[in-house]
């Protein structure tokens, strides 16, 4: 027997000839061939699924399908890794491909709470066929925790440049706060308001923020906007895919921090376009264009309201619009993460710039419900 002095090579050989899934021991510095050869080793996972695409392409039922070659993407993310493959095959009709997306977990809970939400999801969306989750084939809790997803063929939020793609975002952020809204549990809000002032002594900032953080909160008194929140409603969680230049599906994907509650459904739109007026501001120390795209979204989202819930942002704020605290909250907690993570005080410039920036969205209050 041949044994390679490469550790990984040596545990994925352990493996395969333990017949079993292969990837927890996914490095960051495997060779693509390696990461190829764990791909390939997984495929069996998906024979069925593979064939009844072949079919579908073939326009005729496959019964010989033999994996060729495969073409594998790797992405790190917060819970685990993916890998995006193109799988390509030869059958008794030719040759084909299709995309596949194994999303490795690093705990059981977070599989399991995707798979929940995801079958949620696809609930909220039964009326709206232009919205959806991308479909699971296959699940293992353990040794690896593993989805497999067919791979979409969509682009992500933030990095596709197409026309209306704000409004198709917020009718699907409606659709998927679907429900009776209720009162904000605002307690939420208020110690994380707290620990912000404590954090941010440093930057000679805290009374302004804190002052703009209360007067935006005080927006939610007596709002009837909570719901059971996305959580994690990041623009690469959105994907679009377009035919001729017109967005004709919308895929939210990674729902593993959905959950029930109050929370108010205007935490998910901060989340959304926080990051994007950001990168606005740092080079333009203006957010002219992300506020074109925020008012879109929030039409769109109306639209959509009103007929599931007959209710206009308006109704559901009596006292104004509280977006500017969840932007602010989001840039000063984002850098809060970054000075614990890459061990940097407040006072550092990139840090800094985060908080000037939530200061100037708090002092210029720029977000305004449509009619
Ligand atoms: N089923 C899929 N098909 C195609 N691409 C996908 C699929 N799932 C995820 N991706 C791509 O991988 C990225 C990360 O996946 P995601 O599920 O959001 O994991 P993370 O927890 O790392 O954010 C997405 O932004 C998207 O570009
Ligand atoms: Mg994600």
């Amino acid at each position: 027997m041949h044994i390679s002095k490469n550790k990984n090579y040596l545990v994925i050989y352990y493996l395969i000839t333990q017949s079993k899934l292969i990837l927890l021991i996914l490095k960051e510095n495997m060779s693509n061939d390696e990461i190829e050869n764990v791909v390939q080793q997984n495929c069996h996972l998906i024979q069925e699924y593979l064939i009844e695409v072949a079919s579908k392409q073939f326009r005729a039922p496959v019964y010989n399908l033999q994996l060729t070659a495969t073409q594998t993407k790797q992405r790190f993310g917060a819970s685990g890794q993916l890998l995006i493959s193109d799988i390509y095959y030869d059958t008794e009709y030719g040759e084909n491909s299709t995309n596949i997306a194994f999303k490795y977990f690093n705990e059981e809970a977070g599989a399991l709470v995707e798979l929940k939400n995801s079958i949620e999801l696809d609930f909220r969306f039964k009326s709206h066929p232009h919205f959806a989750t991308p479909k699971l084939i296959f699940a293992s809790t353990k040794d690896p925790v593993l989805l497999i997803y067919e791979g979409i063929n969509a682009i992500n939020y933030d990095e596709i440049e197409v026309t209306n793609k704000a409004s198709h975002a917020g009718e699907l952020l409606a659709a998927i706060h679907r429900g009776n809204p209720k009162p904000v549990n605002k307690d939420i809000y208020k110690g994380l308001a707290r620990m912000i002032g404590k954090y941010i002594e440093a930057t000679g900032l805290e009374k302004k923020i804190s002052d703009g953080l209360g007067r935006s909160f005080n927006k939610m008194e007596n709002a009837m906007s909570g719901c059971d929140p996305f959580s994690d409603f990041h623009q690469s969680n959105v994907m679009l895919s377009t035919q001729d230049d017109l967005i004709n599906k919308v895929y939210i994907i990674d729902p593993e921090f959905m959950q029930k509650g109050r929370f108010d459904r205007l935490e998910d739109v901060g989340t959304f376009f926080a990051f994007q007026l950001l990168n606005e501001y740092k080079e333009t120390k203006s957010i002219k264009n992300g506020l074109r795209e925020v008012n879109e979204f929030l039409k769109a989202y109306q639209r959509l309201n009103l007929i599931q819930q007959g209710l206009t942002w308006k109704q559901m704020y009596p006292n104004g619009c509280p977006l500017s605290f969840f932007v602010a909250q989001w840039a000063i907690m984002d850098s809060l993460d970054k000075s614990m993570r890459l061990q940097k005080v407040i006072t550092d410039p990139e840090l800094l710039l985060q908080i000037k920036f939530a200061d100037y969205i708090l002092f210029t209050d720029p977000f305004k419900f449509p009619e």
